[in-house]
C-alpha cells in the first residue's frame, strides 16, 4: 500500500507492505542509515527515532503505522553544518566509543530533555534504560546528557563540525608500527 509521511521535514511517499518495519523503511528505502538495527527484538534502542516528537524503537513500529505522522531520525536532529547540542555534548564528553548505539542514544536523550529539561543523573539513567551500550560504561553518556541539558537551558549557540575540530581534535591513531608507544627494543622483538 502507498503511505505518506514526513521524514526529517520532507514529505515522502512509500510503497510499503504491511509487514515492513519502520526501521527497514528508513534504512533500505530512504537510505537513512543513521538509524541502526542492533537486535530487532526491541531490546537495544539502536533504532530509536522520534514519531511525532516522541521516541520509539523503529524496529517495533510498522511503516504503515507512521503514515500521516512526522518521523525524525538522527539525520534530522542535526548535521555537520549545525550540530544539535546533544551531538556536540556526546563528542566533547566522549560519550561514545564504537558509535553503534550512539544515534539511538542521542535521539532518546533529546526526547528525555524535551520531557525533563534538567534531569538528575538518576533520571538520565532511568530515561535511557531502553538504550544499551556495549562499550562506554555509561558514565560519559550521562555526562553528555548533563552537558547538553545545560547548553540547551542556557541557549548556547550551535556549532558546526568545522568550528569544533580545533576544540575537540580527533584522537590521533598510533602509527601501525607502534612507534612512540612500544619501546624500540620491543618493536624489534615483535617483528
Ligand atoms: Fe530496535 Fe534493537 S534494533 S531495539
Ligand atoms: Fe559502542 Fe555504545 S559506543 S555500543
Amino acid at each position: 500500500m502507498q503511505i505518506d509521511l514526513t521524514v526529517n521535514g520532507k514529505r515522502v511517499s512509500l510503497e510499503a507492505e504491511p509487514r515492513l518495519l519502520l526501521a527497514h523503511a528508513l534504512r533500505d528505502r530512504l537510505n537513512l542509515t543513521g538509524t541502526h538495527i542492533g537486535c530487532d527484538t526491541s531490546s537495544c534502542g539502536a533504532c530509536t527515532v522520534l514519531l511525532d516528537g516522541v521516541s520509539v524503537k523503529s524496529c517495533t513500529v510498522f511503516a504503515v503505522q507512521a503514515a500521516g505522522q512526522e518521523v525524525t531520525t538522527i539525520e534530522g536532529i542535526g548535521n555537520a553544518a549545525e550540530l544539535h547540542p546533544m551531538q556536540e555534548a556526546f563528542w566533547s564528553s566522549h560519550g561514545l566509543q564504537c558509535g553503534y548505539c550512539t544515534t539511538g542514544m542521542i535521539v532518546s536523550a533529546v526526547d528525555l530533555l524535551r520531557r525533563n529539561p534538567d534531569p538528575s543523573d538518576d533520571e538520565i539513567r532511568a530515561g535511557l534504560e531502553g538504550n544499551l551500550c556495549r562499550c562506554t560504561g555509561y558514565e560519559n553518556i550521562v555526562k553528555a546528557v548533563r552537558v547538553a541539558g545545560k547548553a540547551m537551558r542556557d541557549g548556547a549557540p550551535r556549532h558546526s563540525v568545522a568550528e569544533l575540530m580545533p576544540i575537540h581534535p580527533p584522537v590521533e591513531e598510533p602509527p601501525p608500527s607502534g612507534e612512540g608507544i612500544i619501546p624500540p627494543q620491543l618493536q624489534e622483538a615483535n617483528r
